[in-house]
């Protein structure tokens, strides 16, 4: 199968050669061929350049991009697709003034989740979550990570980490799995935090290690949930079994979860809404990617990722959606990107850089993903008609997505 799309208006993210993540100054860079073509050959990008050397080929398919723009697909680095029901009343009782906290602490939130995934089926589960799954390919996702973490049983959390695999293996987008045992302390280990973590390495672990669930190991490090401690043991031990950590840090408090995450290299520190001069600096010159999270600031009224100053400071930054029932019920990665350009002022380059590329790099797949590069997985949005690729984000509201394309085949 070979496909041509021609006369691209602008070709995006281009990268002649393969860059793992981009940091710092250079991420207001963002190449691009204006009127352009792109070969693919069965689901890989096999050749592009610029109009005028456009070859004269025999292909199955060709298609004309007059006025569009082609860009690779979003890579989400960190989201939670798969949950049972909904947390809508939760979202009406913080309008009427409680906050995500008060919430939690009366049963609400993760808890909530938990006990209804702990009620439903496996085949349920799949049914609810594939849903969202199809509805962020076509919002132009082309890879994606997704967490355990509303189980918080054995069976709860295996249950959740075979649907991500069922997942992975009817879609074609590329799925990363991360447990997220250390979500919540469950009611009954309230007083007993010992006994869950205990739970978590001796029993959850080696079968999840065992069927080969998951490639990244989670918690949540926060007050009231995960102290430093306590994540620093489930980092070690996930270590030990070969899951990399991806660890959500810093959302609410800075307690020192980023230094012991840089510690035991984790791959990404994810939310990061709040952060010290020392949690910035000891990002410096590590392979640890910071993760905003901005669709969740903006739907809890938190504060946003303080992007400029990290950049400022050489970091690399990656946009991603956390798309879960409580936080952030959206996996809208158009929305994501724009949000980080009006609310973190990130330029669009910077935000099309952290949502392609350096996302890629918070799971791993920053070889065969995140850029527009010969060799890697044929994963494009097409745009509908527009004048720059600015519309993206300055439209905030609109779908300017035409067409999407996972591994060479158009979905719909
Ligand atoms: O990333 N902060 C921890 N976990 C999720 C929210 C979980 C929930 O409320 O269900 C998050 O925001
Ligand atoms: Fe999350």
């Amino acid at each position: 199968m070979k496909t041509l799309i021609t006369n691209i208006k602008e070709l995006l993210q281009v990268r002649e050669t393969s860059i793992s993540k981009v940091s710092g100054a250079e991420m207001a860079l963002l190449p691009t061929i204006k009127n352009a073509y792109l070969v693919i050959e069965n689901n890989i990008i096999a050749d592009f350049g610029s109009m005028e050397n456009c070859p004269k080929i025999n292909t199955d398919t060709i298609i004309d991009a007059a006025g569009k723009m082609v860009l690779p697909t979003w890579c989400d680095s960190h989201t939670h697709i798969v949950y049972a029901g909904n947390r809508e009343q939760e979202f009406v009782d913080r309008i009427n003034g409680l906050s995500y906290e008060e919430i939690a602490n009366r049963g609400g939130g993760i808890l909530n989740s938990a006990k209804k995934l702990n009620e439903t089926s496996e085949e349920e589960i799949y049914n609810q979550s594939k849903v969202r799954l199809e509805e962020v390919m076509k919002l132009g996702t082309g890879a994606v990570e997704i967490k355990s973490g509303y189980g918080l049983s054995v069976e709860g959390e295996l249950k959740m980490l075979r649907v991500i695999k069922k997942l992975a293996s009817n879609y074609p987008i590329a799925i990363k799995a991360t447990f997220l045992g250390a979500h919540a302390f469950p009611l009954e280990y309230k007083d007993n935090h010992e006994g869950y973590i205990d739970l978590i390495i001796n029993e959850m672990l080696p079968k999840i290690a065992k069927e080969n669930l998951a490639q990244y190991i989670d918690a949540f490090c926060e007050t009231g949930y995960f102290s430093v401690a306590e994540t620093e043991r489930i980092m070690e031990a996930g270590l030990r079994f070969g899951l990399i950590p991806k660890v959500h840090v810093n959302q609410f408090n800075a307690i020192g979860g980023i230094q012991a995450c840089v510690k035991h290299k984790a791959l990404s520190v994810d939310h990061l809404e709040v952060m010290n001069p020392e949690d910035i600096e000891v990002l410096k010159n590590t392979g640890t990617m910071p993760v905003a999270l901005p669709s969740c600031s903006y739907f809890l009224s938190i504060p946003y990722t303080p992007a400029r100053e990290m950049i400022s400071a050489g970091l690399p930054l990656a946009l991603a959606t956390d798309f879960n029932p409580g936080s952030t019920p959206s996996g809208n990665m158009n929305f994501v990107v724009a949000t980080a350009c009006i609310k973190m002022k990130m330029t669009p380059e910077e935000a099309i850089n952290a949502a392609t590329i350096n996302g890629a790099y918070a799971m791993g797949l920053s070889e065969t993903h995140g850029s527009i590069t010969v060799g890697k997985k044929a994963n494009i949005i097409i745009t509908k008609p527009i004048t720059s690729f600015y519309q993206l984000p300055y439209a905030f509201g609109s779908n300017l997505i035409d067409a999407v394309m996972i591994e060479g085949e158009v979905i719909s």
